[in-house]
């Protein structure tokens, strides 16, 4: 058969509020127009991130059950570990409560009091860019060329660019202390990294002396597309491709949220000794004891559950197809998407689709206030809005405006897409009548979150 299916079926159900348009008008003013102001029961459709949103499966919830919540050496943080291990067997594993606070654990004992750092990645998320900058050092995006023209149509975008970190490592080298390499590149569209140039960056290290450590949230996505487009990898399994992913890698940092398809987690995990003495006493100070590092006992049982269930290759199968699914519907209507359809979102190019709006005016928070209104969807902007506060205050451009629409994984069905389908054609046809907003109050950094907004 040619339908791929969802590879589960419903057993528990939670109810949607519906809502009208004159309801969802009066929220948005109420919101001041910024979607992370909603309450969640007035959103219909809930695209704004695919972190923690995930469904769990009845083995995870008898997981759930089977916790052993000791303080010190629960048995279910061996299982965790176990089956982390399958995966990616590093030496040190050690929980954390979700991915940021891995972040900040590693970049403080990197730093080590230092001021002159530069941290290469392909592209940095925006937490780790930020806990990298406030132990003020310096966090550099090398992602290759053709990773930021939304518009190609390439089958591994978010490749680190081996000739600038080359460069970079020849003339400051001294000034690295780890290479990093996010799978999937989240800021850049959710595309993946081949294996070749894991493999390429992982030889650049070792030329050069250096540890390579993986911001791994979305690992099982990105192995697949190496299964669907890497020459070789056809025939082998995800497990194995995401083996041989770790098999290159001397640490990672993980929010489980994403893909351990759980709804809080996360975990730093290394082979230096020394390194993870020093993680371990900081971990005991911020989160908790290195047996359980700021979660329960329960929620382990669940990570330990998942990380057997991402790997599943009808459910990545799903994951991937259903995703792209949304993607090419859009890309028929005409509606700019950043090409190809990444595997956790779906992201509109705001910007070209509304020409008429200055980007001054922040055409994809007009845009995802229109989703809002007309058809209850939320999802983010991901550009000015997000990006375009300066530290001095001005305000300056983003190179690009976009929306992102996360799937959470294994909560929609497809006409939950076919509807934002609809919703979406409806606005591209009426896309004129659509106006910007100004920015009426916002605090001094991370805007976004918290600002205010104003229709044009
Ligand atoms: N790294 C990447 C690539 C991420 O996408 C995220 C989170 C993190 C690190 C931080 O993990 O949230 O567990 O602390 N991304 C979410 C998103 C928030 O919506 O893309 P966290």
């Amino acid at each position: 058969m040619k339908t791929i299916i969802e590879p589960f079926r419903i057993k528990s159900v939670e109810p949607l509020r519906m809502t009208s348009v004159s309801e969802r008008e009066l929220y948005l003013k109420k919101a001041n127009y910024n979607l992370f102001a909603l309450k969640s029961d007035d959103v219909l459709i809930d695209l704004l991130t695919d972190s923690g949103t995930s469904a769990m499966s009845t083995k995870q919830w008898a997981g759930i059950q089977m916790g052993d919540e000791s303080y010190a050496g629960s048995p279910s943080f061996y299982r965790f570990e176990h089956a982390l291990k399958e995966l990616a067997p590093f030496k040190h594993i050690i929980p954390t409560h979700q991915g940021r606070a891995a972040e900040k654990i590693l970049f403080s004992i990197l730093s080590d009091n230092k001021h002159d750092q530069i941290i290469p990645n392909n592209t940095h998320f925006d937490t780790t860019r930020a806990n990298i900058e406030s132990t003020g050092n310096q966090a550099l995006d090398l992602v290759q060329q053709q990773g930021l023209d939304p518009q190609l149509d390439l089958p591994f975008k978010g490749d680190i660019d081996l000739i600038r970190l080359r460069d970079l490592l020849e003339a400051k080298g001294e000034h690295v202390p780890i290479v990093m390499l996010t799978i999937t590149n989240n800021s850049g569209g959710g595309q993946p990294v081949s294996m070749e140039n894991i493999r390429q960056t992982k030889a650049l290290c070792q030329e050069f002396d250096k540890p390579l450590f993986l911001d791994a949230c979305r690992f099982a996505e990105n192995a697949y597309f190496i299964k669907l487009r890497e020459v070789g990898y056809q025939d082998k399994t995800p497990k194995e491709i995401v083996q041989e992913i770790f098999s290159y890698a001397d640490g990672m940092i993980m929010s489980a949220k994403k893909d351990a398809l759980v709804n809080m987690g996360g975990w730093l995990a290394l082979n230096d000794d020394d390194l993870a003495m020093k993680a371990r006493n900081i971990l005991i100070l911020t989160e908790g004891f290195p047996t359980y590092g700021g979660l329960s006992g329960r929620d382990l049982e669940a990570m330990a559950v998942g990380l057997e269930e991402i790997v599943e290759e009808d459910y990545l199968n799903y994951r991937i197809t259903s995703t792209a699914y949304f993607g090419k519907a859009l890309d028929k209507l005409g509606i700019p998407i950043v090409k190809p359809v990444g595997g956790h979102a779906v992201y509109i190019d705001a910007r070209t689709m509304l020409p008429h709006i200055d980007p001054h005016n922040y055409p994809g928070q007009a845009l995802a206030i229109e989703m809002y209104r007309l058809g209850g969807i939320r999802s983010c902007e991901i550009g000015t809005v997000m990006f375009g506060q300066q530290p001095d205050g001005s305000e300056k451009l983003a190179t690009v405006d976009l929306v992102r629409m996360a799937m959470p994984r294994r909560v929609y069905t497809q006409s939950h897409i076919d509807y934002c389908i609809e919703c979406l054609a409806e606005i591209h046809a009426n896309k004129n009548t659509l106006r910007g907003v100004d920015i009426s109050w916002q605090p001094p950094m991370l805007r976004h979150f918290t600002c205010h907004f104003t229709p044009k």
